[in-house]
This record gives structure tokens, C-alpha cells and sequence, in this order.
């Protein structure tokens, strides 16, 4: 799938969020490297002790749909004017399941964030190097 239509599919995926709490919706679509696209919204509880991001949901659809995929891209889109970057919890995930993985960020201007992985998280924890 294309980028431009993997935004399209973040973006859509971001309506079904569930976010009483941030009012922020957040939708991801992910790309893995056998091809296969799996999207993700984020999610929250009442708790407000924890929070489930768009893409770590994204990524675990993709895990429990495939198993042990391996991340080609990942986009982000928030109904914003700056494009915003994955939280750090989220970057240790996509760096687990995309070693060499390009993220993007889009909103609603022109604004956009395309960084690797490596470089949003720099000196990752990688346990299979331990
Ligand atoms: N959020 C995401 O889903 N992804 C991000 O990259 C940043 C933040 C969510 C978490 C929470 O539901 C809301 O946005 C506000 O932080």
C-alpha cells in the first residue's frame, strides 16, 4: 500500500478513537514487510491510569493477526496543526518489531514528521544484543 493511501487509512481509523478524556484523536496505520497493513486508534479508561496509544494498538492487531511481523512503516495522524511524534513507550515497540522502520506524521496542514526509528529513538534497548 502507498503511503498517501496509508494516511488515508490512519486518518479514517482515528474516528473510531476512544478518547473522552484527551479529546484527542489518534489513528495509525502500519505497513509491514510481507505487505500487510493493520491500523490502530487510541484508546482510553476511566481509570486514567493508562491508555492504550493508535499505534501500539495498530502494532498489536498486526501481531495478533500475523505473529512476528516485522514494521516497514508506520503513520501517524492527529487532527492537529503540527504533526506530533510517537511517545517513548511507543518508539521501544516499533523499534521491537521494526528495526529499520520509517515513521510518519501527518495532520491537518502541511506540517509532517519523517524520521527512522533509530533516529526518534537513538541507543534503543535491544535485548536480542544483551
Ligand atoms: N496518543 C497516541 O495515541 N499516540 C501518540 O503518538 C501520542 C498520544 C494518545 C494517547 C492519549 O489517548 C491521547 O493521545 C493524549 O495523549
Amino acid at each position: 500500500m502507498e503511503i498517501d493511501e496509508l494516511k488515508k487509512l490512519a486518518k479514517a481509523t482515528a474516528q473510531n478513537a476512544y478518547s473522552p478524556f484527551s479529546k484527542f484523536k489518534v489513528g495509525s496505520a502500519i505497513l509491514t514487510t510481507n505487505g500487510d497493513v493493520f491500523a490502530g486508534c487510541n484508546i482510553e479508561s476511566s481509570s486514567l491510569t493508562f491508555n492504550i496509544c493508535a499505534e501500539r494498538n495498530a502494532i498489536s492487531n498486526a501481531i495478533s493477526g500475523k505473529g512476528n511481523i516485522q514494521i516497514e512503516k508506520v503513520v501517524i495522524y492527529t487532527p492537529t496543526q503540527k504533526a506530533a511524534s510517537p511517545c517513548g513507550s511507543c518508539r521501544q515497540l516499533i523499534f521491537e518489531f521494526g528495526k529499520d522502520a520509517s515513521v510518519y506524521s501527518h495532520c491537518d496542514s502541511e506540517d509532517y514528521i519523517q524520521m527512522n526509528i533509530r533516529e526518534l529513538l537513538p541507543a534503543a534497548f535491544d535485548f536480542s544484543e544483551q
